[in-house]
């Protein structure tokens, strides 16, 4: 597959990179398309991802196999990302997506590069794992929420339901996660399913994080983060919850020092002083009847 420089810089711009992240993309295109061999990497792992649009149980060939799994290894996988990105467009745009919406939808590419910085302090990407499921084509991000149409173990189809994280460095539509805002996702998604997904059954919104831990909103009486909690019917499944709690409030990985992580806001406080006291936190799973909201915009 033939991969265009300027295209590939040209798509970042609307696929959710800041200012401050687009003159990385280039240089990592030069980088990478002037080495021939990095170059046919590159074209034969964006064929794979290609491959998968339209498995939504992504269930293909991992076309980052073989690669670290670590900081600053995604080179190859965001350009190739970058480079199929008119592909998943296009799927959408076949289901009826309005275009704009379908770029919007994938502009989590440039949230995650935004996430590395924030976690690495320099440009990269290593959330490209996850990135394939946003690629398979049946994602969407409407509003406060993101979504995506997949199998459980089981068979049934669910719409699996992700919080992007709230933005202090100006990322796009992602402020705090006020009722009302989750409510208007819940009812987008509801319709923008039935409308461009209707092959796929899903009768049950559904989610698995750290944030439906029963004793986060224990911990955080009356905010945000315990209504969303609340909003859920959990299943039997604890999983351990440490590392996400950790990742997702302060944006560091292991190995971290507990006692040099900030102390400024309540969740901060609730997450580092649980850790200290030798407790942990856990990851629930949890679902909501799609009909619990109204069709929606
Ligand atoms: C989920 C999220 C958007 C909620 O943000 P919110 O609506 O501002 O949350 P709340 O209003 O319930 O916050 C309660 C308290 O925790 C603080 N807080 C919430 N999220 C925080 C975060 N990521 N980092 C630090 N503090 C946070 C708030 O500032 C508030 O404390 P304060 O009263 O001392 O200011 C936010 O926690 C976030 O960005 N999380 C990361 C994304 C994530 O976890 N996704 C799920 C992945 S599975």
């Amino acid at each position: 597959m033939d991969i265009d420089l300027r295209r590939v810089v040209a798509d970042a711009g609307r696929l959710g990179f800041s200012e401050q992240d687009l003159p990385g993309v280039e240089r990592m295109a030069v980088n990478v398309l002037t080495d021939p061999e990095l170059s046919a990497e590159l074209a034969g792992r964006a064929e794979l991802l290609r491959a998968g649009i339209g498995r939504f149980a992504v269930d293909g060939p991992d076309p980052w196999a073989g690669l670290p799994d670590a900081p600053d290894a995604g080179a190859i996988p965001m350009l190739a990302l970058l480079a199929t990105a008119p592909d998943v467009v296009a799927h959408q745009l076949g289901r009826g997506v309005p275009e704009a919406q379908a770029w919007r939808n994938l502009s989590d590419l440039g949230q995650q590069v935004r996430v590395h910085r924030l976690a690495y302090g320099r440009f990269g990407l290593h959330n490209q794992g996850w990135l394939r499921t946003v690629w398979a084509g049946g994602f969407a991000w409407l509003g406060r929420l993101q979504f995506n149409a997949q199998p459980l173990p089981g068979g049934e189809w669910v719409l699996s339901t992700h919080i992007p994280r709230r933005g202090s460095d100006g990322a796009p539509r992602s402020g705090a996660l006020s009722p009302e805002a989750v409510d208007d996702s819940f009812a987008r998604a509801r319709r923008f399913y039935a409308k461009h997904f209707p092959d796929l059954p899903a009768t049950h919104f559904w989610c698995r994080s750290w944030l439906l831990a029963p004793e986060l909103a224990a911990a955080l009486p009356g905010s945000n983060i315990a209504a969303f909690q609340q909003r859920w019917t959990l299943d039997d499944q604890i999983e351990h919850g440490d590392d996400d709690a950790v990742y997702f409030t302060f944006a560091r990985r292991a190995s971290y020092d507990l006692r040099r992580l900030p102390r400024t806001t309540r969740l901060e406080r609730a997450v580092a002083s649980r850790l200290e006291q030798g407790e942990h936190w856990t990851l629930r799973s949890g679902r909501i009847p799609r009909a619990t909201f109204p069709p929606g915009r």
